[in-house]
């Protein structure tokens, strides 16, 4: 049983699919139900159980809903993949106002802290579980114009860290995925212009956006048994994006 959060498009719909094709069931939660629908067909094609959970993250009470519910319609929770995030706006330090600052690490840290609460009690009452959290390589180095995000994903990275640890003796592996730039909605002002798309794809060693299924099978990877003695680490994928010192 998996719970994978910002399920309905992106990377979270791709690790959905891929965690299905393991042969996990699936919980699959996002705002957008109709988009969730289509998702959870796509598992059930590799013949996964799944269950459509409509979830604002940024909501306490039904993150912690969210992973009840899991348990609830699925049987139980082996992994959790917190990936819900993004960020839409950009500016100096100065200029984002604490209201802003605060949206985004409660969308891209905060969440993720009430989801690893209530997985890590299940799957600690269980004698094991998996859980991975997907950062970014905002969080590795600083992010000029994005101080907001730069510091939820460093803090994310954080969170693995200490949780790995606090979990290991009860069989949880907590890891996190930082990727580099993936091509999707998030960036879609990116990639359709074609001058800041050539920016973009000229700071990796691969000179090319990241497809979401590289992500994904590399959260599928840390979550499933071929992963099982590593936890507390961050997996960057990033085409080299960070190669460079
Ligand atoms: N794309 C990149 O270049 C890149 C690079 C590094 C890290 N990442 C990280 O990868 C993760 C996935 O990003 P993506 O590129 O796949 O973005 P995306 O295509 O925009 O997908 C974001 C997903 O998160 C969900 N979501 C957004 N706000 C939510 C909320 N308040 N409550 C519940 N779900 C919410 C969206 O669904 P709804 O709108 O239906 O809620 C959607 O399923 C994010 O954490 C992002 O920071 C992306």
């Amino acid at each position: 049983m998996a719970l994978v959060t910002g399920a309905s498009r992106g990377i979270g719909e791709e690790t959905a699919v891929a965690l299905a094709r393991d042969g996990f069931d699936v919980a699959l939660a996002a705002r957008g139900a109709a988009a969730l629908e289509q998702v959870a067909a796509r598992c059930a094609e590799h013949g996964a159980r799944t269950a459509v959970l409509p979830t604002d993250v940024t909501d306490e009470a039904a993150v912690r809903g969210m992973v009840a519910a899991t348990v609830d319609r699925l049987g139980g929770l082996a992994v959790l993949v917190n990936n819900a995030g993004g960020t839409n706006f950009t500016a100096p330090l100065v200029d984002t106002r604490a209201e802003g600052f605060e949206k985004v690490l409660r969308l891209n840290l905060v969440h993720v802290f009430w989801a690893l609460q209530e997985a890590g009690r299940v799957m600690g009452a269980a004698g094991g579980g998996s859980v991975v959290n997907v950062a970014s390589v905002a969080g590795l180095g600083a992010v000029p114009g994005n101080v907001s995000y730069a510091t939820a994903k460093a803090a994310v990275l954080s969170l693995t860290r200490t949780a790995a640890m606090e979990w290991g003796p009860l069989g949880v592996r907590v890891n996190a995925v930082a990727p580099g730039w993936v091509k999707t909605e998030l960036n879609r002002f990116l990639w359709e212009d074609a001058e800041a798309e050539r920016q973009t794809v000229a700071v990796s060693a691969l000179q090319r956006w990241g497809r979401v299924e590289e992500i994904a099978e590399v959260i599928a990877f840390l979550a499933g048994p071929r992963a099982s003695y590593i936890t507390g680490h961050t997996l960057v994928v990033d085409g080299g994006q960070t190669l460079l010192p």
